[in-house]
């Protein structure tokens, strides 16, 4: 049988210490958290980084998971190693600046790091990148409630989080954790979304709701927090993500669309 290939060609970043100072020039800087996988804090966080820009903002969108990244996949640009990494360019996504380990580490070049590296390489990519002027940071969390959250929630200066769930109570459960954790590290919680809500059938127009519905609203409410809405199930968004553009930007009239501004403006408002 053939040997396996090398774990991995990514090398590790230089010590950071932690925790890292606000940048200069940056307003807000919010974070997108979930316990739960898979519920779409990477949609969430590209569509509302982007209905900020088109709103007419400055705006960044950092991708914190080293292993999962996907804000790389989600916009339709290329930039360099030279360039994210030697010159500290975030790249240029229709008018977002987006840094993400996926620039870095494109492909199946997995990054097989433990804990402190991973903490470390969050702190570097996101201290090292120059993001200038912005009015919103946007940043993307991988699921779960260790390290990569933990190094984000503390050591970056966010200045609260949104959480993600679907409408499905099992994955709110999982979910809320993100929000236990926010609480717990006396950060803001700004809102929560509700992501795949109902969507429509093609065949009937019938509504869809596979994942159920309320579960979100249940959660603000137990906690006292905002519900910024919900984001149906939606084909136009299946459509956007392959090719690679946010869905307020392929498809601006879409109901998933609409929702995106509607919960943009609602974080707006939230917002100090
Ligand atoms: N409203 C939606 N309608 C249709 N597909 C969606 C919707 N939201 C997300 N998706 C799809 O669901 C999948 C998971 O979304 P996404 O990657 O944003 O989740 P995530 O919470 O960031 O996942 P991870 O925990 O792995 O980081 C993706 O394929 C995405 O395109
Ligand atoms: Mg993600």
């Amino acid at each position: 049988m053939d040997t396996p290939p090398p774990q991995s060609e990514a090398k590790p970043f230089a010590p950071v210490p932690a925790p890292i100072q606000r940048p200069d020039g940056i307003k807000h800087i919010i974070a997108v958290i979930s316990g739960k996988g898979g519920v779409g804090k990477s949609t969430v966080s590209a569509n509302i980084a982007a209905s900020f820009a088109i709103l007419g903002n400055t705006v960044g969108l950092f991708d914190a998971d080293l292993t999962g990244h996907s804000q790389s996949m989600l916009f339709d640009t290329h930039t360099s190693i030279e360039s994210m990494l030697k010159k500290h360019e975030p790249a240029d996504c229709c008018g977002v600046k987006v840094a993400s380990f996926g620039f870095l580490y494109p492909d199946a070049k997995t990054v097989i790091w433990r804990g402190p590296m991973i903490s470390n390489g969050i702190k570097a990519l996101f201290g090292q990148t120059n993001w200038g002027e912005l009015d919103y940071l946007i940043v993307d969390l991988p699921p779960g409630t260790s390290d990569a959250q933990l190094t984000v929630i503390r050591d970056i200066p966010i200045d609260g989080g949104i959480v993600v769930t679907t409408p499905d109570p099992l994955a709110a459960s999982v979910a809320e954790r993100g929000l236990v954790m926010l609480s717990e590290l006396n950060k803001k919680i700004l809102g929560v979304v509700e992501n795949m809500s109902a969507g429509v059938c093609q065949a009937c127009g019938d509504a869809l709701r596979p994942f159920g519905s309320g579960a979100g609203k249940k959660l603000a409410e137990k906690y006292g927090v905002a519900f910024f809405g919900t984001v149906p199930l939606s084909l136009e968004l299946h459509d956007a993500v392959e090719s690679r553009k946010p869905v307020v930007l392929k498809y601006p009239d879409s109901p998933a669309s609409k929702s995106f501004f509607q919960i943009t403006d609602a974080l707006k408002k939230s917002l100090p």
